[in-house]
């Protein structure tokens, strides 16, 4: 699995947890790639995204240690970790499941507006806007990280399944243009468009500004019936 951070997986991860508590879900063979991290960063800062993924998922569950992976915060060669991130994912045979975020801008990872679509794991510098929107956690603005480690476009788009999650008002001006907008760097989650397993689970706000509304709501009421439908027809 590729997990993001932030404040909207918090409810699948407390739902994982639960899941497990009550033995319905077995994390025993899960492998786990963190999506992103800031850089400057160590694993035990509370602000580090080493940190949440350990206090909102992984020591709730039975996922082995050697088996979560990440991006460090402080690497010694930043290129090379990068690099070697990338290879430890196809060592495993690639990524099943990728819960994605969304930021106001499009921004998936921390691949900002502007990334190139084909891009790797690398170093971004956050836009001043995304700077803002993580401040909310930190007591002093100006110790909200510039920098950051993300999974590249490219790479997240190589998942066979991708899962992004999205509600309040806020996202729905992105959720808009990723979804019935043109493909393009300037709104990086818009090349979801082009992958043939993506799903976009948002609540009725993040929906507001979708064009086509009516007809997803529609497909939906109607999903699982087509097997009845043949039936019928016999
Ligand atoms: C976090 C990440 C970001 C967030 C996005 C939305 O790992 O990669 O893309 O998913 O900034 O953040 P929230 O959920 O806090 O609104």
């Amino acid at each position: 699995m590729g997990l993001a951070t932030g404040r909207t997986p918090l409810g699948v991860y407390t739902r994982l947890t639960e899941l497990h508590k009550k033995g319905e879900m077995d994390f025993f063979e899960v492998v786990a790639f963190s999506l992103d991290e800031y850089l400057g960063l160590k694993e035990d800062h509370p602000h580090s995204f080493a940190y949440y993924m350990k206090k909102n998922l992984y020591r709730h569950i039975n996922i082995k240690r050697e088996n979560i992976f990440r991006l460090h915060g402080t690497p010694e060669d930043i290129d090379r970790h990068c690099q070697e991130y990338e290879e430890k994912i196809k060592s495993f045979g690639g990524i099943d499941i990728q819960i994605l975020g969304i930021g106001k801008n499009g921004h998936i990872g921390f691949n900002e507006p502007s990334s190139s679509l084909s891009s790797r794991t690398r170093v971004k510098t956050l836009t001043q806007e995304t700077i803002e929107a993580n401040s909310r956690l930190f007591k002093d603005k100006n110790e909200v990280p510039r920098f950051c480690l993300t999974m590249g476009i490219g790479t997240i788009m190589e998942a066979k399944m991708i899962i992004l999650l999205a509600n309040g008002k806020e996202k729905s001006q992105a959720i808009a243009k990723s979804v019935e907008g043109p493909i393009t760097a300037s709104v990086p989650a818009s090349i979801l468009q082009l992958h043939p397993q993506a799903k976009i689970i948002i609540d009725l706000e993040a929906a507001s500004l979708l064009k086509r509304k009516n007809y997803y709501q529609w497909v939906y009421e109607n999903k699982g019936r087509v097997n009845d439908f043949l039936e019928k027809k016999k």
